[in-house]
């Protein structure tokens, strides 16, 4: 009873079909693998990755890439059972109400905030230094103090007051001659004839949130077209990048490829293979989206089969086309230069031949990353809405718009808060922040394989998940791991919102609760 009860998989089923009424099953498995892509496929190829190169992995990024693809893999042939047995829109929040209970579906559904929401403000921050980058190329600057959050992470874990260095006369950002990488420090910008402008807001990132939860209040739908599209465009560009870039490796950028291990003035340690597997869970981010697909199921015209299929071929395709990309930007330019807001540009720039391929990248990034934000936006009062109708969310959350047919205030609050965090908040710490809340409920997932084939072993699978025990235990191992290399701060952070989530629960969700009322009344 109460935090312990459990969703029936009956009624679930029962519910899936239910709304068949509404929802029209339009998907095959090639528009759920390409639905996929375009979740998965954003900040973190496009961005992180630099990040992660410049301050962890160096040329090893493509290693970290593996690990993390490794454990995505293993989590996505979990989820993938799930998603067969359970076709329903609530993905992971549903799976852990059906196997683990009330509190503990509580728990996912406020991690999964963390995954879709906060993901939404971070890709926006990401998509804002690719469109900054975009309208310089045009010989326009966003002036500097209106182009970033007023922090930033240094080295990945000390949170310092940001700041742009920018030529006294254009405005426009200016970066260190001798090593073209941007200046690390204040003194040395001012002595390099720049002037310091610390940042205020993100406002496109600001700018674009707002736009896009307009959007989807008024009822925009994700059409498939539009997505397939967005995907070819993004698809494209990292070939192009990948193709034509291997041309012009030079090796020498990737010797060594592992540098060796440099202590920080603070104590903490970068490079080394401890720093590949630090560097796991950031670069982590780049594979969230996959499970997106699962919150297709009552759209997709065979569930059982190609939900599966979706998951893990995008799953599939992405791993491939990101270890070659982290290969070719680390092989391009110095890993030293990569940690900037435009790392795959600033890859490009150093080779002049590649330069008609610079403008590319950047319309490919800001198309490609403003469809990410739009599914993360979409997909989150959706949930919220499911997690509303079981009564442990307000009922305003389930409100649908008379007119536009949309859950419009939930879009709204969900924009709203999202839209605060991409002004204020920066990229290296939202990410992780992001990376940690999904882990944990990929961990969930993999566990409640076991759980379910434990307790109910008799239930139709018509996926079934292979070398059980094995391949959860392996997911949830690896999940868990790269939860544990997170950094003291993103935990700090992690716990005080899981806090923050448990007490809602204990106050509100339990006692307003529609089983637990059902329950409490026999
Ligand atoms: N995987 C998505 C991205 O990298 C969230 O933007």
């Amino acid at each position: 009873m109460g935090i312990w009860s459990k969703k029936s998989i009956a009624a679930l089923k029962a519910e899936a079909s239910a709304s068949e009424g509404g929802l029209k099953r339009t998907l095959g498995a090639l528009n759920l693998t390409l639905l996929g892509i375009g979740a998965i496929i954003g900040a973190g190829i496009f961005v992180l990755t630099g990040t992660a190169a410049a301050n962890f992995a160096g040329p090893g990024v493509s290693l970290s890439f593996v690990l993390a693809g490794l454990a995505c893999l293993f989590a996505g042939l979990c989820y993938a059972e799930f998603a067969s047995m359970i076709p329903i829109a609530g993905s992971a929040y549903t799976y852990s109400y059906a196997t683990m209970g009330e509190a503990v579906a509580w728990f996912i559904g406020w991690n999964l905030v963390l995954e879709y929401l906060f993901a939404a403000s971070t890709v926006a921050v990401g998509w804002s230094g690719y469109f900054s980058a975009l309208l310089a190329e045009l010989g326009m600057h966003i002036p500097a103090a209106f182009a970033s959050a007023p922090l930033t992470v240094e080295g990945g874990h000390n949170v310092v007051r940001a700041f742009t260095c920018v030529n006294p006369a254009t405005g426009a950002p200016l970066v260190d001659a001798a090593t073209g990488a941007a200046f690390a420090a204040r003194e040395a910008c001012t002595a390099g004839g720049g002037e310091v402008v610390n940042g205020l807001i993100n406002l496109p990132a600001v700018a674009l949130v707002l736009a896009l939860t307009v959007l989807l209040v008024r009822g925009v739908q994700e059409s498939a077209t539009v997505n397939n599209i967005v995907v070819a465009i993004k698809m494209t560009i990292v070939l192009l990048v990948i193709g034509f870039g291997f041309a012009y490796i030079n090796t020498d950028n990737w010797t060594p490829f592992i540098p060796e291990m440099v202590t920080n003035p603070d104590g903490s340690t970068k490079y080394g293979m401890a720093g590949v597997l630090r560097a796991a869970p950031v670069v982590f981010f780049a594979y969230i989206g996959f499970d997106a697909v699962s919150t297709a199921a009552q759209e997709a015209k065979n569930p059982q089969r190609d939900l599966p299929i979706g998951m893990i071929a995008s799953l599939l395709i992405c791993t491939v086309l990101y270890i070659l990309m982290s290969l070719v930007m680390t092989g391009l330019a110095p890993y030293t230069r990569l940690g900037v807001p435009h790392p795959v540009s600033e890859a490009i720039a150093a080779v002049p031949q590649l330069k008609w391929l610079e403008f590319l990248v950047n319309i490919g990034a800001v198309a490609g990353l403003s469809s990410v934000v739009l599914v993360m936006l979409m997909g989150q009062p959706r949930i919220f809405y499911t997690m509303s109708r079981d009564g442990l969310l307000p009922k305003v959350f389930s409100k649908v718009h008379p007119k536009y047919q949309t859950p419009a205030a939930s879009t709204w609050i969900v924009g709203m808060i999202a839209l605060v965090i991409a002004g204020f908040f920066p990229l290296g710490l939202l990410g992780e922040l992001v990376s940690g809340g999904t882990l944990a409920a990929f961990a969930t997932v993999c566990i409640g394989v076991l759980v379910l084939r434990q307790r109910s072993p008799e239930l139709e699978r018509p996926f079934r998940t292979p070398l059980v025990p094995l391949v959860p235990l392996l997911g949830a191992g690896a999940t868990l791991y790269m939860m544990y290399q997170l950094p003291k701060l993103t935990w700090t952070l992690l716990a005080g919102w899981t806090a923050v989530g448990m007490s809602i629960y204990f106050l509100y969700g339990m006692r307003n609760s529609t089983i637990g009322k059902t329950e409490g009344k026999r």
